[in-house]
């Protein structure tokens, strides 16, 4: 794969305009729409949950790659998976030795499965687990927030991915993603990118999204 896939962070977004903010970075070329699911247990902010998904389903259809930052992601795939995700990402930290069982929880509603790792966490840790999914998301910052520093050393990570990788994985990478960090991401090769704040907080959205390409 080499073309890089664009994943607007919704989290920048105006939750009293989903409808519109999604059209918007659709109409600007995105490929996918990021959805951060936030708990307020695994990480210390609340977001959004399935039924949002379920209402943004019904009014685009951009892929909607959904990012869980959540405790016991067993327990609420069906519903994402039920509302239209197309993608579903759950983080490692939150699953260790149930994770295979999760990976194939995602896959038997017939949509792709993403595992992620938070900023601590090593690449070797999910080795077993590379071959199994669709993508691996790599955090560079620590999740619960948007608009936060992008970690150069976390970006490394991208190389393991990459050498233990079959040629279609798709390597995401999440947090203080711009132009610059974005082509540090990419050199390492990662081959989708989420940006949020750069991406929403743009005056020119769509070149926004060209610079990260
Ligand atoms: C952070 C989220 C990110 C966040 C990225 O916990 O997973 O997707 O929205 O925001 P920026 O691009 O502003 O760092
Ligand atoms: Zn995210």
């Amino acid at each position: 794969m080499t073309e890089t896939i664009i994943a607007p962070s919704i989290l920048s977004a105006d939750f009293a305009n989903l409808e519109r903010d999604v059209k918007i970075i659709k109409d600007a070329g995105a490929e996918w729409a990021h959805v951060d699911v936030m708990d307020g247990h695994f990480v210390p902010n609340i977001t959004i949950g399935a039924p949002v998904v379920k209402a943004l389903r019904k009014v685009t259809d951009i892929v909607l790659d959904v990012h869980l930052m959540i405790e016991n992601p067993e327990k609420y795939v069906p519903d994402f998976a039920k509302a239209g995700s197309d993608y579903i990402t759950f983080h490692y930290e939150a699953t260790k030795e149930k994770t295979a069982e999760v990976i194939e929880q995602i896959k038997s509603f017939g949509i792709k499965a993403g595992l992620s790792i938070k900023p601590k966490t090593k690449p070797e840790e999910i080795k077993d687990y590379i071959s199994m999914v669709d993508l691996i998301l790599i955090m560079t910052v620590e999740p619960g927030f948007g608009g936060q520093s992008f970690m150069p050393d976390c970006a490394e990570k991208i190389k393991y991915i990459k050498q233990h990788a079959k040629d279609d994985l798709i390597i995401e990478v999440d947090g203080g993603i711009n132009a610059e960090t974005g082509m540090v991401c990419k050199k390492y090769g990662a081959n989708a990118l989420v940006a949020g704040s750069y991406v929403y907080g743009s005056s020119d959205i769509k070149k926004a999204i060209e610079s990260l390409r």
